[in-house]
């Protein structure tokens, strides 16, 4: 039997799109441990902790084990011979994440990321567009990490979200809804990973080789890294969002996505925020407060606007012999049960026969004449006026 290249695909994405949720759980599972360590410790109070250097311990019972650790102020005098180092996590969550990326987007570019409605552009620079965010993504924002490390983290803080706001409007208006929220996510994801690999590891590198020449390492490098690694926490719930925002139409398909993408990753840091402080012992709730307040509105001026009347009486209604001739042409390429478009039906949704149709009638009305979501891309070119006909049979009752 001939192996079928689109099916081989398909289980590359699976492998890919399983591999890098777990190592992505196990990179932000350890980023969230170790902002929580560091935010839970107590002055030692025992004299030959803090002769030791110790600045902060703390308890914890997990797994039917009980667990002592210490952080010391600088470094210990000492050189332990065996220390655990946190790369991996991040290097695979990046790659796999690329790799990803590339075969769902940049080899499909085309269906993916081009949006005819937005902007007619070749497949190869959409890709371009693409990959250069997440470079121009990562000068950004450590020409500004330099410039603000001896100043305000606030004032970071503002500079880059105006940083990525305006990247968002950018991506927003060049790529599909889907691809430039995806892309944002990326930028935001790859700038976490060069950190790990360009700034937090030499940086560990270089405390531990001035350890073992038997300086003090230059506090410089701890400083550096507790910068880069806080950016880190607080851009795990935005990136985590951009990558689940493909399955969700309404949010990327709306004219002012940008906006709405900009105000969810807005509430997503503020209720990081409460997390941090918490751990600190404070209990912030206005943080988490605003943030699903923000979260509410987002969801109200997004709702697709109320079904709007029927404009013909029922009796003069399109009728579903009207319907299947639009959605075999614009829909089956990708959405049978034997697609040509895709290697299988996407979504599970197959609209070979009336049944199927008729059961999936709202779904369709929503990608097709609310979201303009479907057909992807429009690769097949569905015109408005089968949307308006799509619409008159659906409000009139999608009558078989
Ligand atoms: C080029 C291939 C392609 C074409 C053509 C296409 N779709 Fe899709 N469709 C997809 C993909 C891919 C998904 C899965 C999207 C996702 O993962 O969120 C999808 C998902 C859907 C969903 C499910 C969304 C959900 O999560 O409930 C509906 C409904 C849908 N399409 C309807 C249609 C209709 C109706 C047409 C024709 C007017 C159409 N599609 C044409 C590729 C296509």
């Amino acid at each position: 039997m001939p192996i079928d290249t689109a099916y081989l695909l398909d289980c590359l994405t699976l492998l890919l799109r399983w591999l890098h949720v777990i190592v992505g759980i196990a990179w932000i599972g350890a980023s969230f441990y170790f902002v929580w360590l560091d935010n839970s410790l107590r002055k030692p109070t025992d004299p030959e902790l803090l002769a030791k250097g110790i600045g902060g311990e703390l308890w914890a019972v997990h797994g039917g084990g009980f667990y002592n650790p210490q952080k010391y102020l600088l470094a210990p005098k000492q050189l332990p011979s065996e220390l655990h180092w946190f790369k991996w996590e991040s290097y695979s969550t990046w790659l796999t994440g690329f790799l990803l990326l590339s075969t769902l987007y940049y080899s499909q570019a085309g269906s993916y990321m081009v949006d005819p409605a937005k902007a007619a552009l070749p497949p190869a620079q959409a890709v371009a567009i693409g990959l250069g965010s997440l470079v121009l993504g990562w000068l950004v924002y450590d020409g500004l990490c330099r410039l603000f490390i001896e100043r305000s983290q606030l004032a970071f803080a503002a500079v880059y979200t105006v940083f990525v706001a305006a990247m968002a409007y950018a991506l927003n208006h060049w790529l599909s809804g889907r691809a430039a929220f995806l892309h944002v996510g990326a930028m935001l994801a790859t700038s976490m990973s060069a950190n790990v690999l360009f700034w937090i590891i030499p940086g560990q590198r270089k405390m531990v080789a001035a350890m073992a020449r038997g300086e003090t390492p230059d506090p410089i490098h701890g400083k550096r890294g507790k910068q880069r690694s806080v950016h880190n926490n607080y851009l795990t719930l935005p990136v985590l969002f951009c990558m689940i925002s493909n399955h969700y139409a309404f949010t990327y398909s709306h004219q002012q996505a940008w906006l709405a993408l900009l105000l969810i990753m807005l509430a997503a840091v503020l209720i990081r925020h409460f997390f941090n402080l918490r751990h600190k012992g404070e209990l912030a709730w206005r943080y988490p407060a605003a943030g699903s307040a923000i979260l509410l509105g987002v969801f109200i001026w997004l709702a697709p606007s109320a079904r709007p009347q029927a404009t013909s009486p029922v009796a003069m209604a399109p009728t579903l012999a009207q319907v299947r001739p639009i959605l075999a042409a614009r829909c089956l390429a990708c959405h049978a049960a034997k697609p040509t478009l895709m290697p299988s039906a996407p979504a599970g949704l197959v609209l070979d026969s009336d049944a199927q149709v008729l059961a999936n009638a709202a779904r369709i009305h929503t990608q097709v004449v609310q979201l303009h979501a479907m057909p992807l891309g429009n690769v097949t070119q569905m015109t408005e006026a089968e949307r308006t006909l799509l619409h008159q049979w659906f409000v009139a009752g999608a009558q078989p």
